[in-house]
Order: C-alpha cells, then sequence, then structure tokens
C-alpha cells in the first residue's frame, strides 16, 4: 500500500468532473488499498479519487460514529469503499462544521440533508444500499460533491467565500506556490516533450 499525494487547493483536478468505474479488477482494488493508506496517513474521514489526482468516482470513508470520552472510546463506521455514487433520497437539513483535507487549516459550517439514502457499486461491482445520518451523511455529501467537481467552498454565500479563501491564501500562501510551480514546470516538459 503506498500513501498518495493529497491536491490541495486550487489543483485543477479539484474542479473535474469524475468518470464513472466500469472496471472493477486488481487495479482498482490496489488504487482503493492506496486511498485506504492515504485517508489513515492523513486523519482523515473521508477521501475522493479526484483529491489523489484521479477523476474517477470513486470516495473511501471511515466516519466517528459516537464522540467518545477519549480517543480509544471513539467507534466508527469502519472503511467503506463507495464506487458510482448515487443520493437516492434525501430528507431534512442539517449544519456541520466541515474541514477538507484538500483545504488546510479551513473549517466552514455547511448546511447538508440530514438523512441520505445512498445506492453505490462495491469493489467488486456489486450494487449497495445505504442510509445514512449525521457525520455520516455529511461526509457522504461532502465526497460526492468532489466527485462532481464541487468543493465545500462553493456552498458558501460568496461573502464568506470570499472571507474563507482570503484566509485560506494567507495561510497556505507557501504550499500553493510550490505546487502552481510543480504544475507549470510539468506543463512546460509535457509541451518540450522531454521527461
Ligand atoms: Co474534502
Amino acid at each position: 500500500m503506498a500513501v498518495l499525494e493529497v491536491v490541495t487547493f486550487p489543483h485543477p483536478v479539484l474542479k473535474q468532473k469524475c468518470e464513472p468505474v466500469t472496471r472493477f479488477d486488481g487495479e482498482l482494488h490496489q488504487f482503493l488499498d492506496d486511498m485506504a493508506a492515504t485517508m489513515n496517513d492523513a486523519d482523515g474521514i473521508g477521501l475522493a479519487a479526484n483529491q489523489v489526482g484521479v477523476a474517477q468516482r470513486i470516495f473511501l470513508m471511515d466516519v466517528p460514529t459516537n464522540r467518545g470520552s477519549g480517543d480509544k472510546d471513539v467507534k466508527t463506521t469502519g472503511r467503506i469503499e463507495v464506487i458510482n455514487p448515487q443520493i437516492t433520497g434525501q430528507r431534512g437539513e442539517l449544519k456541520y462544521e466541515e474541514g477538507c483535507l484538500s483545504f488546510p487549516g479551513m473549517s466552514e459550517f455547511i448546511m447538508r440533508a440530514a438523512e441520505i439514502d445512498l445506492e453505490y457499486q462495491d469493489r467488486t461491482g456489486k450494487a449497495c444500499k445505504l442510509t445514512a445520518k449525521g457525520l455520516v451523511a455529511v461526509c457522504i455529501q461532502h465526497e460526492l460533491d468532489h466527485l462532481n467537481g464541487i468543493t465545500f467552498i462553493d456552498r458558501l454565500s460568496p461573502f464568506k467565500r470570499k472571507i474563507a479563501l482570503r484566509e485560506y491564501l494567507r495561510q497556505n500562501r507557501d504550499v500553493i506556490d510550490d505546487q502552481a510551480m510543480r504544475e507549470k514546470l510539468k506543463a512546460r516538459r509535457a509541451q518540450q516533450n522531454v521527461g
């Protein structure tokens, strides 16, 4: 299992609408294992494939289901691999303070459905269904948004988004400059057909 690089905003792959998975083969299984290692390493509760640069309709989650009185007492859903997901029902409203591995240091209150029905496929291609509420429902909606090229700041009012982005860019200037620089070099190399 390999830990993959998590891309951060404003990487263009975060704006990309991801493609459905059609092959449920060894290559997919390897990728899912690498995503799991990456999510663990980053201490995330959810991770979408395009956050590691792969624009396919896949996300992973492992969400706390109780708060616990200490780290040891936290129960989770266990790792759930979600492929080609579709929300088929939603009820109620829930405001939750969300974070995102692609926006280091940022957290914002976002309004979501309180309960959702989800249909998806597992790593073997088998059709699965689940109903989720609370933080699990929030996580599913956040990750599914990623697969449609939508990040949580897109759910803020224009005014709140502007303030949040200004603070994010200020805090992450070094990281972002490096990443933008790497992308530029990559594009230039591709143009020159070297490496
Ligand atoms: Co996210």
